[in-house]
């Protein structure tokens, strides 16, 4: 198909409409609402992907009034929109904005947006459908979804659905992880249930499973007979940005692989799912959290490596080191940056390592996942200059630029047979165009539509703590000595070569 078909066939795609319904932000003065939320619904304004009878409360302890509200979302917009909003989208939407106090620190606390949620229904007309979504610290969480519970509003009926979403992190090791699923099971469906990991609300990542299993010729070599070894990026040039007490009491493993990387390097080796359907993805995601190789004590010194940024320099300007960052300990031992080794023992990956690593303050921000396949020569090409060749190569480039690029060898033009690595390098941008969309778009769509596919279910959480349970149990009491320091700018720690050249592997440079 060509970019232009590419384009009409984009364009002509049949949208389901939301149903009636509204939206419940708690924490709605927060930077996610103004900054990620407003900006992805107004995008689903635009394409027609919103219900006519739509509305937005949001609830906190702010206590600003409906107008307020709406002249502080008026000023955010112009800030974080990431698309043109026409005048008479932003008129629609804004009138449909209201705002609640809610107290849910204290009995009956959601009393009044009961009643909010009552006039609301009746003003536009939402059928009672409602949706509420926990934009706020996760203690937070359990005292609202009682507090929801106490004015009987997580229950729906024939006639009405609730769902709640609830953001990251979740959870902050197994146990609380579990106390947290408990206390939603105990009111709420697993379908009323949106975990959100916003990696999977990007396009590139959605990707990775139509790639994969809408395309044949990839499959049948993506195993153990071919691939030699996975590595999966998500560097990141920015520092803590101002969530240094955040990122103080969690640090890399808890805020990247504990989720996002846990979900790119399950779609990247799941088995194909019967169906694009909510329950056979998420069955076969945790498929492979179950064959994760649980982490010993005794290996961890040698398959899992942390770090730290100290001071440096990114794009010539000079930053700080992690100590200083503001509300961050002068003394902290929390990882900015993490690698570590993961073997799934099935029999597909049997045998084939899989790299993750991610880190703060790294030369520059990629995120990617690069299959190496094993150098297998069919034919012996005697003493033909074949040092520039390497094994194939297969990246998925999940961002800044989008794309798949798959590196293979070719003979150099020439009298005399020489080989060198050639790139097949696709970019989604050049058939796509650019993406205005800020990856939230599809995560509050699907939820609208109550489609869990892009969500965790409370096993694949669960799980996914209680791998790195042993690991951040082992760092509690391990030697200062064993976070290591690298300079802001660089591609992290010494340690994280050393990791794979302990396998006579190297990691793939951060691509261009
Ligand atoms: C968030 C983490 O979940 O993901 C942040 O809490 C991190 O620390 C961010 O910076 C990275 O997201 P993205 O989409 O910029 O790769």
């Amino acid at each position: 198909m060509t970019i232009a078909e590419t384009k009409t066939l984009q364009n002509s795609l049949a949208n389901q409409v939301a149903d009636p319904c509204t939206l419940v932000i708690f924490g709605a003065s927060g930077d996610l609402t103004k900054r990620l939320l407003i900006p992805a619904l107004c995008n689903l304004g635009a394409r027609n992907l919103l219900p006519k009878n739509f509305a937005i409360i949001g609830a906190g302890r702010s206590g600003m009034t409906d107008e307020e509200f709406r002249s502080q979302m008026t000023a955010d917009i112009k800030t974080f929109a990431t698309t043109n909003i026409e005048p008479e989208l932003w008129q629609w939407f804004v009138e449909r904005l209201y705002s609640v106090k809610t107290d849910f620190t204290c009995a009956n606390g959601c009393e009044t947006l009961k009643q909010r949620l009552d006039e609301v229904k009746e003003k536009h007309q939402t059928r009672g459908n409602a949706l509420f979504y926990m934009a706020v610290p996760p203690d937070s969480v359990p005292e609202i979804v009682e507090r929801l519970t106490e004015a009987n509003l997580i229950k729906q009926t024939n006639d009405f659905w609730r769902r709640l979403i609830i953001e990251k992190p979740f959870g902050h090791d197994l146990d609380s992880a579990r106390a947290l699923n408990q206390t939603l099971l105990k009111v709420a469906e697993e379908t009323q249930i949106f975990r959100i990991d916003h990696y999977l609300g990007k396009e590139s990542v959605q990707n990775i499973m139509v790639f994969r299993f809408a395309n044949g010729i990839f499959e049948s070599t993506w195993n153990n007979k071919y691939i030699d070894n996975i590595q999966i990026t998500a560097a990141e040039s920015l520092g803590v940005e101002g969530r240094g007490a955040y990122y103080d009491n969690n640090g890399a493993l808890r805020d990247m692989i504990q989720n996002h990387l846990f979900q790119m390097l399950a779609l990247t080796t799941m088995e194909a799912p019967k169906r694009y359907d909510a329950e056979s993805v998420r069955e076969c995601k945790q498929n492979i959290f179950n064959s994760i190789r649980p982490y010993q004590n005794t290996d961890i010194p040698l398959t899992v490596v942390r770090g730290q940024y100290a001071a440096g320099k990114i794009d010539d300007q000079a930053v700080c080191a992690y100590r200083e960052e503001p509300s961050v300990r002068k003394d902290s031992m929390i990882e900015t940056f993490v690698a570590l080794k993961v073997l799934i023992d099935n029999d597909r990956w049997s045998g084939v390592p899989i790299y993750l690593r991610t880190g703060k303050r790294l030369s520059k921000r990629v995120t990617e996942i690069v299959i190496q396949f094993k150098d297998d020569r069919l034919t012996d090409f005697g003493d033909m200059p074949t040092k520039n060749l390497t094994p194939n190569t297969l990246v998925l480039k999940i961002q800044p630029d989008e794309g798949i690029c798959l590196q293979f060898g070719a003979k150099v033009p020439g009298e005399v047979l020489s080989m060198q690595m050639l790139a097949m390098d696709c970019k989604y941008s050049d058939y796509f165009g650019k993406q205005t969309k800020n990856g939230y778009e599809t995560l509050l769509y699907d939820c609208l539509i109550g489609d869990c596919l892009l969500f965790a279910r409370a096993d694949n959480v669960e799980t996914n703590w209680g791998i790195v349970d042993p690991i951040l149990k082992y760092w509690q009491n391990a030697a200062q000595d064993t976070l290591q320091v690298y300079s802001s700018g660089t591609s992290g720690p010494i340690a994280a070569d050393k990791l794979l050249e302990r396998d006579s592997r190297k990691w793939q440079k951060f691509s261009k």
